[in-house]
């Protein structure tokens, strides 16, 4: 198989089967690729891709996903996250423990799963057009290491399902990368 075919999603799959291969494909990907930055970048980039064509291959509100990568932790300022592989259009680079969506999942270590981002106090709108967002912290000994971020530009773009698929993928990153 080339490796783009990787992120070819088929249509009238459901999001638990989508999910399923993008675990499948990333466990393939990540697969002796564990070396501390170069590698990480490889993976985290392979990995956005892989959820933001599973995504797009669903029906709405999951194909108006607009927005979907990474910020990991910065290893120069304490408490703070630093932008990484991501697709979509040019981000803030910046995100301080406690701040927005993001900051908020890296501090209090949970995901947050916001269904409307103008009802969250502090949310950082680096795109007008993000409507809802999901973070999932990505933890590794105790510690958060980086979170994901997906925006998307509908309402409501994200549920239970996302939720549960996306812990897993950080559970898989945690175990496979060195952060
Ligand atoms: N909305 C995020 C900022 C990052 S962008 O969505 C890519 C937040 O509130 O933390």
């Amino acid at each position: 198989m080339h490796h783009a075919e990787a992120s070819n999603f088929a249509s009238g799959l459901t999001k638990k089967d989508v999910y399923a291969q993008v675990v499948e494909h990333s466990r393939g990907l990540f697969d002796g690729q564990r070396n501390w930055r170069q590698n990480l970048s490889s993976n985290l980039s392979n990995a956005s891709s892989l959820i933001y064509h599973a995504l797009h291959s669903l029906p709405s509100p999951s194909s108006a996903v607009n927005w979907c990568g990474f910020y990991v932790l910065d290893p120069t300022t304490p408490s703070q996250l630093l932008l990484g592989p991501f697709q979509g259009h040019v981000a803030c680079q910046t995100i301080g423990f406690g701040r927005g969506v993001c900051g908020t999942a890296a501090s209090a270590q949970t995901t947050q799963l916001v269904k409307d981002v103008e009802a969250f106090p502090g949310h950082i709108a680096c795109d007008a057009a993000s409507k809802s967002e999901i973070v999932v912290p990505i933890i590794q000994k105790g510690k958060v290491v980086a979170i994901i971020d997906i925006d998307c530009a509908e309402l409501n773009g994200f549920d239970e399902d996302d939720k549960e698929a996306l812990e897993t993928i950080a559970a898989l990153l945690a175990e496979s990368c060195d952060f």
